[in-house]
């Protein structure tokens, strides 16, 4: 088997393997911009193909790169065989010679990833908001006067993105090349609310066909105070009479929970990704840590898909700074799978033992507990 990166040239022959896989009805006219591709080769013909899109995820409050796999096909001859295996064995190098310390993907096959050291780490929700459980948001004391946005307000409408989403660990900086500011504009409504200095919020939504009068789909409902958000919410009210309910994409998670009321049942569809830590010593130097007070935890890191971390590591906070080098006793054992879960603060040590993903003294292992000091659910808002 030999495989490549992926040029314009195969683009024929990549779209026949997502057609078939994925129903993929338009074939791509070149390679999308921020995106690497691998094909595996058998026989001399292309037998399978894995995208890896450059993003990046806040933990911490900082972006840390990340290659986001997307579109692993095989052609149907060709499964069984080892190839989605040895594409993502090729990946991880690849990853991390780009400078990508973690990697992402939504699963359809949960059992392939995790056999190559990917694991479940954090939800992509959207929530259906019955039109009277809006109705009945309080009102806003501040009444905002919102406008259609126009190619102008793309920095700030990023910008206000930005302030929320780097205090939600998981969220994508929606950093260019992959992902394109402007198409936002294309949604049939994109609302903004101006503020002294930038935006104060903003709300992007699709009206898409469904039962009676279908529905509408809101992809972003941000706002950096509550104020904005009520606002926000309030715009929303205007929908009763013509739609029973609302889909709301969950970007923050704070909106619904704290100011919004769901009933008591309601239905939530959600996608979970799973993350695999590439090369923990890039990683951890590149996120942000909650509380580094000083401590330190000797790790034995098991994970033969990525030699280059594998084996015993010391985690270091010191002076508001943490670093992995190289020794140690290796006191807690890891496995490659509960570094991603451990990382975006998923799970705790407790849940990592008790899956069989780590061992050791359970006070050594708090100390990544305390490290990570998880503040809810990672989540991402964005697909792919
Ligand atoms: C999923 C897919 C990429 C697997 O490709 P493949 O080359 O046959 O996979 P491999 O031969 O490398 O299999 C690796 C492991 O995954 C398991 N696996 C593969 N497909 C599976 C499936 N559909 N359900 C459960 N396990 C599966 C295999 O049993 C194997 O496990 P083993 O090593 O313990 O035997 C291929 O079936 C495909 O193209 N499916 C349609 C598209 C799709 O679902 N892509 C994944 C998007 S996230």
């Amino acid at each position: 088997m030999r495989i490549r990166e992926y040029t314009e040239d195969d683009l024929d022959a990549v779209f026949r393997l997502r057609k078939l896989a994925f129903n993929a009805s338009e074939r791509p006219k070149r390679l999308r911009p921020g995106t690497r591709g691998l094909v595996a080769e058998l026989d001399g013909r292309v037998a399978g193909v894995l995208g890896i899109g450059e993003y990046a995820q806040f933990y911490g409050g900082v972006a840390v790169p990340m290659g986001g796999i997307g579109g692993v096909a095989v052609d149907g001859a060709f499964r069984g065989r080892g190839v989605a295996t040895a594409l993502l064995d090729a990946a991880l190098p690849v990853m991390r010679e780009h400078g990508q310390p973690l990697s992402v993907l939504y699963a359809t096959v949960p059992t392939l990833y995790r056999g190559r050291g990917w694991e479940r780490a954090g939800v992509f929700e959207w929530v259906e908001v019955p039109m009277d459980r809006l109705l009945s948001v309080p009102r806003p004391t501040e009444r905002m006067s919102s406008r259609p946005a126009d190619e102008s307000d793309l920095t700030a409408l990023h910008d206000c993105y930005l302030e929320v989403a780097r205090t939600i660990d998981g969220m994508a900086d929606r950093r260019p090349p992959r992902i394109d500011a402007a198409k936002v504009l294309e949604m049939d409504l994109v609302s903004v609310l101006p503020g002294p200095n930038g935006l104060r919020g903003y709300l992007t939504a699709q009206r898409e066909p469904g039962d009676h009068m279908g529905t509408l789909e809101v992809f972003d409902l941000i706002g950096v105070d509550v104020q904005a958000q009520l606002n926000l919410l309030a715009s929303l009210k205007s929908w009763a009479g013509t739609l029973n309910a609302i889909n709301l994409r969950i970007t923050d998670p704070a909106t619904l929970n704290l100011l919004g009321a769901t009933p008591m049942r309601y239905s939530v569809s959600t996608a979970t990704w799973m993350l695999r830590v590439v090369d923990l010593p890039a990683a951890v130097a590149a996120r942000g840590w909650p509380c580094p007070g000083n401590a330190a935890v000797d790790l034995e890191i098991v994970d033969e898909h990525a030699p280059w971390h594998a084996g015993n590591q010391r985690i270091v906070a010191e002076e508001g700074l943490v670093r992995v080098e190289p020794g140690g006793t290796g006191a807690v054992r890891l496995h490659a799978r509960a570094l991603g879960p451990w990382f975006s603060g998923a799970q705790n040590t407790h849940a990592l033992r008790r899956a069989g993903l780590l061992e050791g003294d359970p006070a050594d292992a708090v100390v990544l507990d305390q490290l990570v000091g998880a503040s809810g659910m990672p989540r991402l808002a964005d697909f792919f």
